[in-house]
């Protein structure tokens, strides 16, 4: 078993790199199915879910090559449609975008159910809605999610998200973008990656036009071509570094960052004492003394994003005073409490609320990796605490930070990655 290991107490000094960003390579990854063509990528994060999604399309017929360095070509020229292997898509969420590309591509589509991070109930009520909004029928048929385009083809039309959900607003558009005439989506996702997307289909020869606000328009073309595309850096990557190096203590400059993307996670620092200066692509984050508590409420883009709020329940765990963490976002985001509470952290955990008592300092333990963000919790809170910490089911980690042992070892971290056999 595959185990991180890391010895705290160590600061973090020097410079670290952000990868391309997991859920916009992801997306952009499946959309090529919609291009028939051959599209290369730059600055692919080599982590689990982008490996396994491009699994998923060889395996489709597609034909992938890795030249290195990040980067990748997909030609989907002779994928077949609906034969993905159930046991790679049931392994990650994203897998649900296969079903508006392969709607966009073939007018159907038969997926098996997805699966990723569990934080409670994942429904896709809102993805079904929009498809039937272009004309789609969905239901479920011997385990897979089945859409099939209504006769003569996807037809635009008007589509209201009850809730501003990114994987909804990612399926509509790859099932909008060839369908015949105009589709809008209101109430859109407006995170980054939505953008990076709309960004990508634009470049393939889609019409998109308001991507990063809550209203989207798309009008349908009739074929998508290959194209070269450069993914945006990893905001959550970045976050994740800012607050290892305000936990550890130190001077980190994390590099390759698009600050604009940050800036709730820079707010949050300050307010909790850090120091953080702003370059044109990097942030620099320093801590000399104590932390103070703060409040955190996640909502979506541009709100607080719930994919940052282990790492700070990690890091307000050592700070001064009381801290209050709601999530808006997902049912049940707090299973790492009981890990970091191993650890000595005290959070008390009500529903949506994490109520996080501040100590003076945790200590190492052997604690275990409940999902992506929450390895990413234990190992910031690791590097802080005084004593070894030993984190186990690091397969969650690996499915979303690309080299993250190396990384942090380049700037001071006395952590390892072992195999231990068993
Ligand atoms: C994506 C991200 C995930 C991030 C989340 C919120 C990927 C692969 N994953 O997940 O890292 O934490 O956005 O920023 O990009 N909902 C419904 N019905 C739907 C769809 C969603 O009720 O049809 C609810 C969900 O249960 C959840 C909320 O809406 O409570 C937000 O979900 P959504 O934005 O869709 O997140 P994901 O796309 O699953």
């Amino acid at each position: 078993m595959k185990k991180i290991i890391i010895n705290g107490g160590r600061q973090l000094r020097g410079d670290i790199s952000v990868s391309g960003m997991k859920n916009a390579a992801l997306p952009i990854i499946f959309a090529c199915i919609l291009t028939e063509d051959k599209c290369t990528l730059e600055n692919v994060p080599d982590v689990t879910d982008v490996n396994l999604s491009l699994k998923i399309l060889e395996d489709m017929g597609a034909v992938v090559i890795r030249t290195g360095g990040g980067t990748i070509t997909v030609d989907t020229k002779k994928l077949a449609g609906q034969t993905s292997r159930q046991d790679l898509v049931s392994r990650l969420r994203a897998s649900t975008y296969l079903l508006g590309a392969e709607l966009g591509r073939f007018g159907e589509a038969k997926v098996g159910f997805s699966g990723g991070c569990d934080f409670g109930v994942r429904p896709i009520d809102q993805h079904i809605k929009g498809f039937e909004a272009l004309g789609a029928k969905a239901g479920v048929e011997s385990g897979l999610n089945h859409v099939v385009a209504g006769p003569g083809g996807l037809r635009g039309g008007s589509v209201y998200l009850d809730i501003a959900s990114v994987g909804a607003t990612i399926n509509v558009m790859l099932a909008a973008v060839k369908a015949e005439g105009r589709t809008t989506i209101d109430n859109a996702a407006r995170e980054p990656h939505i953008v990076d997307l709309a960004n990508f289909l634009n470049m393939c020869g889609a019409r998109i036009t308001g991507a990063g606000t809550s209203f989207i328009k798309i009008t349908g073309v009739e074929k998508l071509h290959g194209c070269s595309y450069t993914i945006i850096p990893d905001m959550i990557e970045a976050g994740t570094y800012m607050v290892a190096a305000a936990a550890a203590g130190g001077r980190v400059r994390v590099k390759g960052v698009i600050p604009k993307h940050m800036e709730t996670v820079t707010a949050k620092l300050i307010e909790m004492g850090a120091g953080v200066d702003e370059g044109d692509d990097c942030l620099t984050v320093s801590r000399s003394s104590r932390l103070s508590s703060v409040n955190i409420k996640t909502f979506f883009y541009p709100g607080f994003p719930t994919d940052m709020h282990p790492q700070f329940a990690a890091l307000l765990a050592m700070a001064d005073g009381t801290s209050i963490i709601t999530e808006g976002v997902f049912d049940n985001r707090f299973r790492y409490a009981d890990e970091l509470a191993k650890m000595n952290a005290d959070i008390n955990v009500a529903g949506r609320t994490a109520t996080i008592i501040g100590k003076k300092e945790l200590c190492g333990a052997p604690v275990t990796a409940v999902d992506l963000r929450a390895g990413a919790a234990l190992i910031i809170a690791g590097l802080a605490a005084s004593g070894m910490t030993e984190i186990s089911r690091i397969e969650t980690i690996e499915r979303g930070y690309d080299d993250i042992v190396g990384k942090l070892s380049g700037i001071g971290a006395d952590i390892r990655l072992i195999d231990d056999g068993l």
